[in-house]
């Protein structure tokens, strides 16, 4: 196995291992970690049947299901399809350009998400991410100490937009799924390490008035999404792409809906829920 680190400020590729014979738990413990110090990691040339993907999955956490029915595999409901078809509806399409953290609209949020690269566009499609550790520890003391033990309050399509982005408003889920309320600043549960925890659902902290709170998440998204904590990554085929959504934001880029070879994209998701077997575990 060997590691190297991504181009930007984090993030770590790793070659030279074989996920569809080995995930044995020496392999798996180093990918963990590896993640966990990293907040992002690629594991490049595999080539996984959807059973050995959802295993490799269930080793991060408990994968959740997604609510939106159509996108989810009807034989592995853990993967979720993400796709650029020219039959895509409109309202299904760049439902996530916008800076955020997966799930955060729930009561539990996504600890880790993961993608499988088959099809790859020549041109768009990128991902960016945001470090919300490092975003963190730039902070001013006075800062931390204002938002460290603050609550936000979440829902769908809640934060203030900034310029670029595209929060889709869903009405009908935005009420299934009311406010939610998690810490502003998350203790990693497994490294300790402290992060902003914003996501693209925050719109205010309990006990601010409502402008107060709406101002400060906006700074603090302001903030993370700064050049200096952001790395990009286009998923290719073959590449496992994953992130942890505790110590991290992503938007998505423009993409061009398209069935023509050359520019579709075809990606398959897990994002799992709780801690990986092996960290809950005594080790
Ligand atoms: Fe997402």
């Amino acid at each position: 196995m060997r590691m190297t680190p991504l181009p930007g400020p984090f993030g770590i590729a790793v070659d030279g291992i074989d996920l569809e014979r080995d995930q044995s738990e020496t392999t798996i413990r180093a990918l963990i970690e590896a993640l966990h110090e990293h907040q992002i990691l690629v594991v490049r040339g595999q080539s996984l049947s959807n059973e050995r993907y959802v295993a490799f999955g269930r080793n991060f956490g408990r994968p959740l299901s997604f609510f939106i029915q159509s996108h989810v595999r009807n034989d592995h409901p853990e993967m979720i399809r993400i796709g650029n078809a020219a039959a895509t509806p409109a309202r299904y399409r760049d439902g996530a350009m916008h800076w955020h953290s997966d799930s955060s609209y729930e009561d539990e949020p996504a600890s880790v998400t993961m993608f499988y690269g088959i099809e790859a566009p020549a041109v768009g499609g990128e991902t960016l991410i945001a470090s919300t550790v490092l975003a963190y520890d730039a902070l001013d003391d006075a800062t931390k100490a204002r938002i460290d033990s603050l609550a936000a309050l979440h829902c769908l399509g809640g934060s203030p937009e900034l310029p670029g982005e595209k929060i889709p408003a869903m009405a009908e889920e935005i009420a299934r799924n009311g406010i939610k309320r998690h810490p502003l600043v998350m203790r990693h549960p497994v490294t300790g390490r402290k992060a902003i925890f914003t996501s693209g659902t925050a719109f205010g902290a309990e006990g601010l008035e409502k402008e107060e709170g709406r101002a400060l998440i906006d700074e603090l998204r302001r903030h993370i999404t700064s050049p200096r904590f952001v790395t990009r990554y286009k998923i290719g085929v073959g590449d496992l792409f994953l992130w942890d959504n505790f110590q991290t934001l992503h938007s998505a880029t423009p993409i061009e809906y398209s069935d023509e070879p050359g520019k579709r994209r075809l990606l398959y998701r897990i994002s799992t829920k709780g801690l990986p077997p092996l960290c809950a575990a005594p080790s």
